[in-house]
């Protein structure tokens, strides 16, 4: 019994209470300064994302060279901002279940969307596009193609 009393009530070593609040204040400073910068990414990053439109411009150029092609464009990139861009990104990148599409050939894209339409098991989420597909006309997916051509 005494020597538990002798224990505790030995001195601690001086600086040590110090070094332990130092370490508190820098693991509170780097867990404030990284919540600050995950929040700001995450805020803009949402933000610009949802403000930003589709590339007009390059349409824009298309209108001037070849009216005809840049409706049918223009319909496919109506339709695909109504409907694609929530799965598929706006710039046709993916998501993180979703494969990018950006950068496929406009026969490429015609042929997958034919395929998810007529019903065919293609990946092992095709029950999340194929009612999409299942919506969309011949001349629907020829203007989806026609513009996710241009992404
Ligand atoms: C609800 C989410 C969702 C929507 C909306 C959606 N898709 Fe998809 N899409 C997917 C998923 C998931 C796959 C992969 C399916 C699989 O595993 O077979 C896919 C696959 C594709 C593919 C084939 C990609 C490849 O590399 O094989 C194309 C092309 C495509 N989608 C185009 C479109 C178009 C055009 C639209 C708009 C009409 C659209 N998608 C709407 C989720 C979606």
């Amino acid at each position: 019994m005494n020597d538990s009393t002798h224990t505790h009530a030995l001195p601690r070593p001086s600086g040590r209470g110090l070094v332990r609040k130092l370490g508190w204040l820098v693991l509170v400073t780097a867990v404030g300064i990284g919540v600050h910068f995950s929040l700001q990414g995450i805020i803009q990053s949402g933000d610009a994302e949802k403000r930003a439109g589709p590339d007009l411009h390059k349409l824009e150029q298309l209108e001037a060279v070849d009216p005809a092609r840049a409706a049918k464009v223009r319909a496919g990139m109506l339709k695909y901002e109504s409907i694609c861009r929530l799965c598929h990104h706006r710039s046709g990148i993916g998501g993180k279940f979703t494969p990018p599409i950006a950068g496929k050939t406009e026969e490429g894209v015609q042929t997958l969307l034919k395929l998810y339409r007529s019903g065919v098991q293609m990946g092992p989420l095709t029950n999340l596009m194929a009612p999409w597909a299942a919506e969309l006309s011949d001349e629907d997916i020829g203007n989806l193609a026609a513009y996710v051509a241009t992404l």
